[in-house]
């Protein structure tokens, strides 16, 4: 049977999605670490670094990274002198990880922690990916101790009107090209489109604070490409 892929809009159909995003990511994880290096000028590497420093949890904390991919977030937890376990639904992904850190194939809206059993949670740009956003804060509030930390990391859109058009150009256009020739072009024309699926920043700060979040910063980073959403459990 052939994999389900993206619907005309680019989007995959909303009943499918987990499964064509577990393909898609499958499809391009041999080169994935290498695209994001390209098309973010090695930036990314930094980002993952500032959503690690803004954990601010003592030494030895054991953090889980949702949706960890590759394992760069682990990578930096590591760095960081954290504990670190991954969890990812996509095998491929898992399998081109390099890190040392434990890594579980799992969904991060199901995950195979007992409540309030980790001290931090990071997630890097998974929020667009999941089925639904509401969910995963609400898993992540419900594995983190009272007291514990997490850092979201995702793609945004610069504020003023000049760089978000100068960025929508880069984003939209060049992305792609970067994506498709270098990797699998489908991949990278949904990624851009996947913005669709991220709420404006106040709402994620609504959602986050309903989730049981309290003390919530969103961070700009790379002049508003990026950005990071941290805060404390209740
Ligand atoms: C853009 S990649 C980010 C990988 C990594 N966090 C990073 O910073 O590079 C998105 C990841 O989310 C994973 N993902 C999406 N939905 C998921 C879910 N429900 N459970 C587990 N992993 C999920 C995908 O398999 C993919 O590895």
């Amino acid at each position: 049977m052939s994999e389900p892929t993206l619907e005309r809009d680019g989007l995959p159909d909303p009943s499918r999605k987990a499964q064509v995003i577990r393909g898609m990511f499958d499809r391009i994880s041999t080169r994935y670490d290498l695209v994001n290096r390209v098309m973010t000028f090695g930036m990314d590497v930094g980002w993952r670094r500032r959503a690690v420093r803004e954990l601010r949890l003592p030494g030895g904390a054991l953090v889980a990274d949702l949706a960890c991919g590759t394992g760069d977030l682990c990578d930096e937890l590591l760095t960081g002198g954290y504990r670190a376990v991954g969890f990812d639904f996509s095998h491929g992904m898992l399998r081109n990880a390099g890190t040392s850190a434990p890594l579980v194939e799992a969904d991060a809206l199901r995950l195979p922690l007992a409540d309030g059993s980790v001290d931090g949670a990071t997630c890097g740009f998974a929020l667009r990916n999941v089925t639904e956003l509401t969910a995963l804060f609400a898993e992540t509030a419900r594995v983190l101790r009272s007291g514990g930390r997490v850092a979201f990391l995702e793609t945004s859109e610069p504020d003023g009107r000049l760089l978000r058009a100068g960025h929508a150009v880069y984003f939209k256009r060049i992305v792609p090209l970067i994506g498709g020739a270098l990797s699998d072009p489908e991949a990278y024309r949904y990624l851009p489109r996947s913005m669709a699926y991220l709420p404006e920043p106040a709402r994620l700060l609504s959602m986050l604070a309903d989730a049981g979040f309290a003390g919530i910063e969103r961070i700009a980073l790379g002049g508003g490409v990026a950005q990071l959403l941290v805060g404390t459990r209740r």
